[in-house]
């Protein structure tokens, strides 16, 4: 197959944000306990804290973490995850049946997010409690001294305020499953309200208002404006979730899963833009992706779930939950979602891959043992590290092929940065064919093509799209060097293998 796209410095969209690359710490199963904290392991720190998970995820280069959930947030009580531990209660956690100790909390995750030298994302539970939990968690943690919590907050060990710069009102209310779901109205009431009040405490607050928990759900749009129309002038952001699989071994469809995260942008975009006329604002709202990455809801999965507790049993704690474990195809896909992120990066200012350790994450451990890559890693890191300066819209002249979900498909997508500091560009493309290789000819215009300083791709060297990392073979799926690669008279030229992913 061949495939053609012209790079030009004029087709700015917007510059990289780095909230681009940012990741999500939920207390569910094991992503804080054995995930980023565990006090007995031979790596953990003074705080309890893995060093050998730190050390991942700062490779991984992760901008922005999200805690403490998701749907855990729904019935968090932040008072009780603070203060001398052995005085925190223990607690049922409703959204995922089991028990939460609070060993780990506020306090542990600022002190944790400053050792990974990430930005802190901070959820309030709009489940379960309100606008005055809400004021009392921004007091507790950003008001500098001499009132009842920013006293608490210094009695714990924190003297300084901590630097919590974006905040979201709720997780996922839209969602039946939410503990404390709401209607759109009553959710939108209730956030506005309390943003209102939160911005009393602190104006330079950025805000999120709760979207729709996926593309799919039956009040995916007019939830949107409702909310919006509520909470316009209050919030700075709508959120954005969603998570793919491969459904019945249709892998064509799966590999073609970013072309419903672009649909599912343009269209909140579009929704948010219409409430913005009607309202007669001038304000656009930004868009946070604050949950999305590939899940696989199969419970038969091997480590996708536990099963429910029966009524009277005690529930676990830290159980293995949502434990995927990713395959080649998967990482081509998230790669390829990351691309649709960053080629919307007018208006998707902000995105958290979910998550981060253990739970559907690019890092897992053992307890007491090791810590590797899962094939998400590499995508993720690789975009993280290199996608810097401007993002320039990239048109391929490709191929299509049909796709039962999404009907026809081009076979090539790619988005390119460019960085004048460093004079660097970065070419990221996806060949979605099931087996067939394709030549893809860039012609660049407006820039000269020095050298190609690295081209790596990410594809099946066996043949195995399905091939996984395991702790006894943690780089079996790896970026490898592509040297299909050159230099051509006005551009260059590259091959990518079938179901690949690469960085030029
Ligand atoms: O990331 C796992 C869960 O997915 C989150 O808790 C929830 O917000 C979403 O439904």
């Amino acid at each position: 197959l061949n495939a053609s796209m012209t790079i030009d410095p004029a087709f700015r969209i917007a510059p990289v944000h780095r909230r681009t690359f940012g990741s999500f710490v939920e207390h569910l199963g094991r992503s804080v306990y054995t995930g980023i904290f565990e006090p007995d392991h031979p790596t953990a720190d003074p705080d309890g804290f893995r060093t050998d998970v730190l050390d991942l995820v700062r490779e991984l280069g992760v901008s922005t973490v999200r805690y403490p959930g998701g749907n855990f947030v729904s019935g968090y009580r932040w008072e009780d995850s603070v203060g001398p531990r052995a005085q925190r209660p223990t607690r049922l956690d409703l959204a995922w049946q089991a028990v939460e100790t609070n060993e780990f909390g506020l306090d542990e995750f600022m002190r944790w997010a400053h050792k990974a030298g990430v930005e802190p994302m901070m959820a309030v539970n709009l489940g379960t409690r309100g606008l005055a939990e809400a004021v009392n968690l921004l007091e507790y943690c950003t008001y500098p001294g001499g009132t009842h919590l920013s006293d608490l907050r210094i009695a714990h060990g924190a003297t300084d305020p901590y630097h919590i710069p974006i905040w979201c009102l709720g997780n996922e209310m839209d969602g039946p499953w939410q503990i404390g779901h709401k209607t759109a109205l009553e959710y939108g009431r209730l956030a506005a309200e309390t943003g209102r009040a939160m911005r009393i405490l602190r104006p330079d607050l950025e805000l999120v208002a709760c979207g729709s928990s996926h593309h799919g759900m039956p009040t995916f749009g007019a939830w949107e404006r409702t909310v919006l129309e509520e909470t316009y002038d209050v919030v700075d952001y709508i959120s954005l979730h969603a998570y793919y699989e491969e459904h019945d071994g249709d892998l064509p469809s799966f590999l073609a899963t970013a072309t419903d995260m672009d649909a599912f942008i343009d269209e909140v975009v579009a929704t948010a833009d219409s409430v913005g006329a009607r309202l007669g604002h001038n304000k656009r709202i930004q868009l946070s992706f604050d949950e999305w990455n590939v899940w696989y809801r199969e419970p038969e999965r091997p480590g996708a779930t536990v099963p429910a507790p029966q009524p009277g049993e005690r529930w676990p704690q830290a159980p293995r939950q949502l434990e995927d474990h990713y395959h080649l195809a998967d990482a081509v896909v998230v790669g390829n979602l990351l691309m649709s992120l960053l080629r919307h990066s007018d208006r998707v200012t902000a995105a958290c891959q979910a998550q981060l350790v253990n739970v559907i994450a690019p890092i897992v451990t053992e307890p007491g043992g090791r810590a590797w890559k899962q094939t998400i890693f590499h995508p993720f890191a690789a975009m993280s590290a290199n996608a810097a300066g401007d993002v320039l819209r990239v048109e391929p002249v490709s191929p299509t092929r049909h796709t039962d979900r999404y009907g026809a498909v081009p076979v090539v997508d790619a988005v390119a940065t460019v960085d004048e500091e460093s004079g660097a560009l970065a070419l990221f493309l996806v060949n979605r064919a099931v087996d067939e290789a394709v030549r893809v000819d860039t012609t660049l215009r407006g820039l000269d093509a020095v050298e190609v300083s690295s081209c790596v791709s990410l594809y099946a060297t066996d043949g195995d799209v399905y091939a996984t990392n395991t702790a006894d073979d943690p780089e079996r799926v790896s970026l490898r060097p592509n040297t299909d690669v050159h230099l051509t008279a006005n551009g260059l030229g590259v091959e990518l293998p079938p179901v690949s992913w690469t960085m030029v």
